[in-house]
């Protein structure tokens, strides 16, 4: 199938996402393998609804699923504020939670989801992110990475621009002329 025309080419395809995925979860796996009914995953929509399925099903531990959907104020992505739109279902206090995120840029959004999950008093809040672009200033814990990625837009495997391009299997860059227009 021919990429769409709007995207520059693949960056990480899909056999190298699953791998690394299937690593994660291995890690996980290790690290929470004493936690017999306490692990709970929160996803952060819509981005990570795909990395987050597939993550949960490598997991060997028990655990649970929960969402949370935040937006940003402003046009773009890293403009302003961040803001939680839907809250998870349960508290989280005594849990141990992974946050599962998709991709962090400013870090202004995993900053803000860590600080407000902390206030809930869990038992230990970690933070798992499918991706992370490489540029200057940003301050923010990950302790589970997928992949560092280059300071482009990118899309595919939840990720997405204007709300497309998020069902494909892998990682593409869009290009500039795409998103220097919106
Ligand atoms: P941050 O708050 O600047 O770290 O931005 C994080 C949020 O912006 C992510 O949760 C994504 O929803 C979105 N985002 C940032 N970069 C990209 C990208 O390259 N592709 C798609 N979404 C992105
Ligand atoms: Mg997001």
């Amino acid at each position: 199938m021919a990429l769409h025309p709007d995207l520059q080419g693949i960056l990480i395809n899909e056999a190298q996402i699953q791998a690394r995925v299937q690593e994660l979860a291995d890690q996980i796996s290790r690290d929470f393998a004493h936690i017999t009914n306490n692990l709970y995953l929160v996803g952060v929509l819509k981005g990570a609804f795909i990395f987050l399925a597939d993550l949960a099903r490598h997991i060997s531990v028990p655990h649970r699923v929960d969402f949370m959907a935040v937006s940003s104020y402003g046009i773009t992505a890293h403009s302003g504020e961040v803001r939680v739109i839907m809250d998870l279902r349960e508290p989280i206090e005594g849990k141990h939670v992974i946050l599962v995120e998709d991709i962090v840029d400013t870090g202004k959004t995993l900053n803000y989801l860590y600080k407000t999950l902390l206030g809930r008093k869990p038992a230990s809040l970690h933070t798992c992110t499918f991706a992370r672009k490489k540029r200057d200033g940003v301050d923010v814990p990950v302790d589970y990475l997928g992949f560092e990625i280059p300071d482009e837009w990118v899309v595919g495997y939840g990720l997405d621009h204007a709300d497309t391009h998020r069902t494909l299997p892998f990682i593409a860059e869009l290009k500039r002329e795409v998103y220097s227009k919106s």
